[in-house]
């Protein structure tokens, strides 16, 4: 689980985990007990479907709006291009993207998602620049191969047993020179006792380019770094350490 550390560590008060546990990491997100109980309160087998998620979206808005840390860390440096953001939610990483110059596509499972993420481009003055999809990553929808110079997923966890085919389409979808980067959290930090979340909902970096088995066109960095986040959202929560798992590959031809 995550872990409590002093508050002389933040330093991160703008970032956006995202996860499905967040009501542990957010200090900043709407939503909390009842988001939670969301998930315990659900069939596992139905975590990752349409209804699901426009019920949680429906409630109220879930995320902060502002763009994953490890989405700024590996594109602040790349020249804008076409960009595929899968599992956008409510938008926050398109419109970052879209603010920097990147051709966004966006993909959710959740129309009502989606919808409020294009209110929140039409108000931020980037709608001209983001193409918003309905897809659901477990069907046959296929991305565009070779189309993306970034292809960006933050925190769309699957069963194991479905990741792989996932993260090959979304690999399959880089364009030579391109940028696959696969965010998704730890089970150190999100597994386990006070959680209706098991290990196998979660896999390692190395796990993850394991399954994508990418050859030599490719360079890989595969890390499992830590960032800090507050438990419960709002003002009286709590510093944490969370654990993200990163796979980040570019595409060399
Ligand atoms: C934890 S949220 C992350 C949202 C966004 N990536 C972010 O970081 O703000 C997970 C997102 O994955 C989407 N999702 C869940 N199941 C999906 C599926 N089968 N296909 C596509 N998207 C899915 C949800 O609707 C939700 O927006």
């Amino acid at each position: 689980m995550a872990t409590p550390h002093t508050a002389h560590d933040h330093g991160s008060d703008h970032q956006h985990p995202n996860d499905p546990e967040q009501e542990h990491q957010h200090g900043h997100q709407h939503g909390g007990g009842d988001q939670r109980n969301a998930w315990s309160e659900t069939d596992p087998a139905l975590w990752f479907t349409e209804s699901f998620w426009d019920d949680r979206y429906r409630e109220r808005p879930i995320w902060s709006g502002n763009a994953n840390q490890r989405l700024v860390e590996t594109a602040t440096d790349l020249t804008p291009g076409r960009a595929l953001d899968v599992g956008c939610g409510e938008g926050g990483d398109a419109l970052w993207l879209a603010a920097r110059g990147w051709q966004v596509t966006a993909t959710d499972v959740s129309p009502v998602g989606l919808e409020r993420a294009r209110q929140a481009a039409e108000a931020a003055g980037v709608a001209h620049a983001i193409t918003w999809e309905h897809a659901d990553g477990r069907s046959d929808w296929t991305p565009a191969p070779a189309a993306y110079d970034l292809v960006t997923v933050s925190f769309v966890q699957f069963p194991r047993h479905e990741l792989v085919a996932f993260h090959r389409k979304l690999a399959a979808a880089v364009a030579p020179g391109g940028t696959l980067l696969i965010t998704a959290h730890h089970a150190d930090s999100h597994a386990g006792e006070g959680t209706p979340f098991t290990a196998d909902l979660f896999a390692t970096a190395a796990e993850m380019a394991a399954g994508l088995d990418l050859d030599d066109s490719w360079e890989v960095s595969a890390t499992d770094p830590t960032r800090d986040a507050v438990f419960p959202p709002g003002p009286d929560g709590q510093l944490m350490t969370v654990r993200d798992a990163v796979l980040r590959a570019t595409r060399r031809r």
